[in-house]
């Protein structure tokens, strides 16, 4: 019999039993915790694998140890023959040292690699492949836009699974749910936003986005053309006031006077996406001076909305599609064309590219041969000598819009431009109108301000496609149609859908 260097009592079944799970477990953790320390950008969730999961099963390990050396007591105790192991090694013996040498290295190997393996299998878990690929169609929309966005770099979880125990909880609960659905069919189509227990938050961009330090003016050039026969192109260019938060940089004001840091903007919505917005409220950090502005519309009924659930103003507030942007028609024929994948050469052709991408098509497959059927018919008939002579512009138009579709539209799953809001302007969709109309009034008549000046500055507007000369000063804004004054009366997303 082998000299047995540790406490008799440990010799049973049970007890080895459990020190070696409870042995397992903490070499993973020895392991993971390595991997966390050593590794440049470790994934985020790795330490709660580590000291949060892992722990669990040791303690279980632990506990059955411990439970096995009272049993063998008791036994002892009651005069029983102390439990036999099945087997004895004798380390005295030189074959049975060598096999136990091997045993253990295997052993060691074996449980290295499986370690490394379920770290692997928790990384691809966490990567975007998974995320965006896993359930090919009910993802493919989000996958495909973000793909295009500018943060197309950023992995999914990064933006949807925020940090903390909490959060890695309530994002694998919510995981659970989803395969289920996958797995039966339940899962609605668009999927709704916002998703529950897997928003993103301010905190998620903040990782990224430093909120303290926007400041200053962005120009953005925006080009577009009518939908008349030579396609007139009309450019806008406005400097938006990006701003900041932060009073100890400067004057805090502009649009980032919206992140919280001097001020704290709440409001009462009462749909789920945020679009009817009849109570906000500031308050001054400092001061404490609370205004809260009530839509005209709403008034009477204002006592009643104040008890509804109030909700923090935060990024995704504006920035709802980051990621998962799906332009409206308008966008991509405009976009198409100012950059000349659509020549704007081909008459009516952005009244047509319009038309036929706001079509309903029950697939992709379908939709791309009816783009291009509708475009070849429409030349043949309205314009044969162009048909004629200019059949390469008119094929590059309908490849492009047949791409344009492939990456805007997803008729399975019933996505597309209008399927989800908007925040960020106003054109499009109610966006900064959602509570800049005007028309939200505080208790001594102020009002949130439809100014146009307010958010941006229009430093060139007209038909000259690249602005040649820029107006730091600003210029009233002159409707590219004429429509009077309804611009002012009212909100643009009337008229301008998208199409
Ligand atoms: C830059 C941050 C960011 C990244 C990266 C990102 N998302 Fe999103 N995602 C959002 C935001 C913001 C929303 C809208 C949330 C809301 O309105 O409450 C959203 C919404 C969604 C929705 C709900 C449906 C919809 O379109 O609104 C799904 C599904 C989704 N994301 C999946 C993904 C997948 C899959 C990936 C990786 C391929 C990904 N997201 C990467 C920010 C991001
Ligand atoms: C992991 C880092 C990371 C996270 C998290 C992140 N972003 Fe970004 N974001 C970037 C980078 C990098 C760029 C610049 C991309 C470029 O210029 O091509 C960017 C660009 C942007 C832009 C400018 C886009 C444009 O068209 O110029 C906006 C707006 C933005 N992010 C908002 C957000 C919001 C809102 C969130 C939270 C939902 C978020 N970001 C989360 C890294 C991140
Ligand atoms: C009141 C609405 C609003 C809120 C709230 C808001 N933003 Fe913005 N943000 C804008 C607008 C409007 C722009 C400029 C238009 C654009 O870039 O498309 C912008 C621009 C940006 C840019 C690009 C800046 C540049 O110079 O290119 C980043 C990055 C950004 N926001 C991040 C954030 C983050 C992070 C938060 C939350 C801490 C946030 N924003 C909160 C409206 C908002
Ligand atoms: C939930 C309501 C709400 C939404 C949505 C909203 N704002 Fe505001 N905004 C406010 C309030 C309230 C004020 C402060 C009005 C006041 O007291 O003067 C304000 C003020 C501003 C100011 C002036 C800040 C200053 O003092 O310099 C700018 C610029 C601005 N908003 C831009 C935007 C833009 C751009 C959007 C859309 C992307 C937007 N806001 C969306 C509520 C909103
Ligand atoms: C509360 C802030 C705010 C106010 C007030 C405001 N705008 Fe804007 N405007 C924006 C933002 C934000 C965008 C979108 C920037 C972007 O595309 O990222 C925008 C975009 C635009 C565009 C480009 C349209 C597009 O989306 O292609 C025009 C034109 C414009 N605004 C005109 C006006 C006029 C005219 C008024 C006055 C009636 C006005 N704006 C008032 C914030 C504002
Ligand atoms: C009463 C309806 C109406 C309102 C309100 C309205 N527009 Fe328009 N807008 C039109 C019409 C009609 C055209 C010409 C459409 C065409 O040529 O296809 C147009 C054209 C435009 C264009 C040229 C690109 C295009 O789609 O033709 C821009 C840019 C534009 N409007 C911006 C705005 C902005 C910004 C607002 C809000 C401040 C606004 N419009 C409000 C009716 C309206």
């Amino acid at each position: 019999m082998a000299k047995r260097r540790l406490p008799d009592l440990l010799y049973n079944p049970m007890s080895i039993f459990g020190g070696v799970l409870a042995a397992v477990c903490l070499l993973t953790i020895i392991f993971l915790t390595c991997v966390d320390l050593f590794q440049y950008q470790p994934p985020a969730y790795i330490g709660i694998i580590s000291y949060v999961l892992l722990p669990v099963p040791l303690l279980l390990g632990l506990c059955v140890l411990v439970l096995g050396v009272l049993r063998e007591r008791r036994r002892r105790l009651r005069g029983e023959a102390a439990s036999r192991l099945l087997f004895t090694i004798d380390l005295n013996l030189p074959r049975q040292r060598a096999a136990m040498t091997l045993f253990s290295a295997v052993a060691c190997i074996v449980l290295l690699f499986t370690a490394y393996g379920s770290y692997r299998v928790f990384e691809w878990t966490e990567s975007v492949a998974f995320c965006g690929t896993t359930c090919h169609t009910v993802m493919e929309p989000e996958y495909t836009a973000y793909q295009g966005s500018p943060h197309a770099r950023v992995k999914c979880v990064e933006c949807h699974v925020g940090s903390g125990a909490g959060w890695y909880v309530r994002s694998k609960l919510s995981g659970a749910y989803q395969i289920y659905a996958v797995m039966t069919n339940v899962y609605p189509r668009p999927i709704p936003t916002p998703i529950q227990n897997l928003r993103p938050a301010q905190e998620t961009c903040e990782q990224c986005h430093w909120p303290s330090h926007f400041s200053g003016e962005k120009k953005l050039v925006n080009r577009y053309f009518k939908s008349d026969e030579q396609n007139t192109p009309w450019t806008i260019a406005l400097m938006m006031k990006i701003g900041g938060g932060n009073e100890a940089r400067g004057p805090s004001g502009g649009i980032h006077w919206h992140m919280n840091i001097a001020n704290e903007v709440r409001y009462v919505a009462v749909d789920t996406l945020h679009q009817n917005i009849p109570i906000v409220s500031i308050r001054n950090r400092k001061s404490g001076e609370v205004t809260e502005y009530v839509a005209e519309s709403a008034a009477a009924d204002a006592g009643k909305l104040r008890a509804q659930s109030w909700s923090t103003m935060d990024c995704i507030d504006c920035h709802n599609r980051p990621s998962h942007i799906y332009r409206p028609p308008m966008r991509i024929v405009d976009q198409s064309m100012a950059v000349g994948r659509i020549s704007p050469a081909l008459p009516h052709v952005r009244e047509q590219g319009i038309a036929i991408l706001s079509q309903p098509y029950a697939t992709t497959a379908g939709a791309v041969d009816s783009i291009a059927l509708q475009l070849r018919a429409f030349y043949a008939s309205s314009y044969p000598l162009i048909a004629a002579s200019q059949g390469a512009l008119v094929d590059a138009a309908i490849a492009e819009l047949q791409a344009q579709y492939r990456r805007n539209f997803f008729p399975t799953m019933n996505v597309k431009w209008s399927a989800y809001p908007n925040n960020i302007g106003h054109m499009t969709d109610l966006g900064c109108f959602r509570c800049h109309d005007g028309k939200h009034v505080s208790a001594d008549g102020r009002r949130i301000s439809k100014d146009c000046n307010s958010c941006h500055t229009i430093v060139y507007q007209g038909t000259e496609p690249v602005p040649q000369t820029l107006t730091v000063a600003g210029l009233p804004f002159q409707h590219p149609e004429d429509i009077g004054d309804a611009w002012q009366q009212t909100n643009c997303v009337e008229c301008h859908s998208g199409l």
